[in-house]
């Protein structure tokens, strides 16, 4: 592990692309682990941060490493990390208050991440946590959906319409959507 690292940042909110500059490298918590970043999805929330719209909401201090969504491979853990070992590959969404995954590393609680299944590569892992997050607790937690529910979810060709129609069929829901045109074939077959 180099205790310098190449990451993303914006200085100041609405600044057209980020810069990439050498920072050092996160300090790890006793629940962290230290995960070499191998893949990192660019979320709505990503663009939302960096015009700024959120201020509002999330109070970050500029200058900002963007990026939620990662995958990659552990390569420090923390003095109370047990669910982990250096190694293990691993992908999560982190913390809103800890937000940074356009980086070489990023440190992240243990309980914020999952072992990356293996059929799935690190691109495809790192598009799957804040989607995959929202549409299962939106489904699960909150409407508590059981099989032969009726579901309509709307924008079924967006990042949460893809996942939410997936975790609705296998939960045996019914579900209606609603798409454009050009995408009525690909919604169709999320269905199974
Ligand atoms: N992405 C996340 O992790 C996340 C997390 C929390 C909340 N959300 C919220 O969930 C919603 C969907 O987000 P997303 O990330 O899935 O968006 P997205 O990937 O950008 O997908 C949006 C979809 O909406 C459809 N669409 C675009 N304009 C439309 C219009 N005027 N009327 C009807 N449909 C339209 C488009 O599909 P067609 O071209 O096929 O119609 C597009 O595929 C947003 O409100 C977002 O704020 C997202």
């Amino acid at each position: 592990m180099k205790q310098q690292m190449k990451a993303a940042l914006i200085r100041k909110y609405g600044q057209d692309q980020p810069e990439i500059i050498t920072v050092p490298t996160p300090q790890l918590g006793d629940q962290d682990v230290l995960v070499k970043i191998h893949a990192a999805s660019i979320n709505p929330i990503d663009l939302k941060t960096k015009d700024g719209n959120l201020k509002m909401l999330l109070k970050y201090h500029l200058p900002l490493i963007l990026g939620s969504d990662f995958a990659g491979t552990i390569e420090q853990v923390g003095a109370k990390v047990t669910r982990f070992k250096v190694g293990d590959q691993v992908y999560g969404r982190v913390q809103k208050n800890r937000i940074g995954t356009f980086a070489e590393w990023i440190a992240v609680s243990q309980a914020d991440i999952a072992r990356k299944p293996a059929n799935l590569t690190f691109e495809q892992a790192a598009a799957i946590p804040l989607v995959g997050l929202t549409s299962y607790q939106a489904l699960f937690d909150v409407m508590k959906i059981k099989r032969g529910d009726k579901l309509l979810i709307q924008a079924g060709s967006g990042g949460i319409g893809t996942i939410a129609i997936q975790l609705a069929k296998l939960a045996g829901a019914y579900v209606a959507t609603t798409t454009s045109s050009q995408n009525a074939a690909f919604v169709e077959q999320l269905g199974g």
